[in-house]
């Protein structure tokens, strides 16, 4: 059985949000000293929003330098509440006025979903650096669901197990909300980033967390166990709702 990958639990929301500006501030540190830029795909739903918001005031980052990307989308334009383009933007990106050449949307709008995930594959393979065939982020921020699901990798659905392509169309399970198709990155783009920070808050993910992190690995089951496979560095950041099921933290 490999060890359990690092994590850190917070007693706030507020100091889960610090600690993980904190960490995109010293990866972006390292990436531009390194490599001139700083690559990061954003994860969606609610918990991040505290994070970007701490984010869009912080000055430790040379933006300009800056490469915006997303793990998924859902199907939906950019101005829907449901867009996790929208909310990074109401949160990070207008606040920062980040010019458009620095932002790389997923079109959720498109008409055709499969096109659009071959369409953002190709762009991601364009803009990124590979490693091994591989597009390599400096930085992917993860969210996880009640389900395992993380990006839009949901159980069930095979999506987990494509791997094949840098980016895919997926059809939600009935039970996800919102009920809109996704377009998701692939877990060996996720396994392949330099960074990995997952980021979970709230009651509701104390039960899947355990499962995730010290059960037996059936990603098809609990797709977010990608995670424990991936390359470089990860950690998951916890607030103490989130964490009161894990043993020994
Ligand atoms: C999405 C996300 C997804 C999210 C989890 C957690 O499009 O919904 O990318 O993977 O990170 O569902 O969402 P919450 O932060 O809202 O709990």
């Amino acid at each position: 059985m490999s060890a359990r990958q690092p994590i850190e639990v917070f007693p706030t929301t507020a100091a889960l949000a610090k600690a993980a500006a904190d960490r995109v501030v010293a990866s972006a540190g390292r990436a531009q000293a390194k490599r001139g830029t700083f690559t990061i795909a954003l994860s969606g739903g609610s918990t991040p929003r505290a994070l970007f918001q701490l984010l869009s005031t912080e000055r430790r980052i040379d933006w300009s330098r800056v490469q915006i990307w997303f793990g998924d989308e859902r199907a939906v334009g950019p101005d829907h509440p449901d867009s996790n383009f929208h909310m990074a933007h109401e949160s990070l990106l207008g606040p920062l006025n980040l010019p458009d050449n620095q932002v790389h949307r997923i079109l959720g709008e498109a008409v055709d979903l499969r096109a659009e995930a071959l369409r953002y594959g190709q762009e991601v393979k364009a803009g990124i650096g590979e490693a091994d065939g591989w597009p390599v982020f400096d930085f992917m921020l993860q969210g996880i669901g009640t389900d395992g699901h993380t990006a839009s990798l949901f159980p069930g659905t095979g999506a987990v197990g494509v791997v094949d392509r840098v980016a895919i169309h997926v059809v939600q399970p009935a039970y996800v909300r919102p009920a809109v198709e996704r377009i998701s990155l692939t877990a060996p783009v996720i396994q392949a980033a330099r960074e990995i920070v997952v980021l979970a808050a709230g009651p509701d993910k104390a039960q899947v967390l355990p499962e995730v992190l010290d059960g037996p690995l059936e990603l098809e089951k609990r797709p977010s166990q990608l995670i424990r496979q991936a390359k470089g560095q990860v950690v998951w950041l916890l607030d103490s709702a989130a964490a009161s099921q894990l043993k020994g933290v």
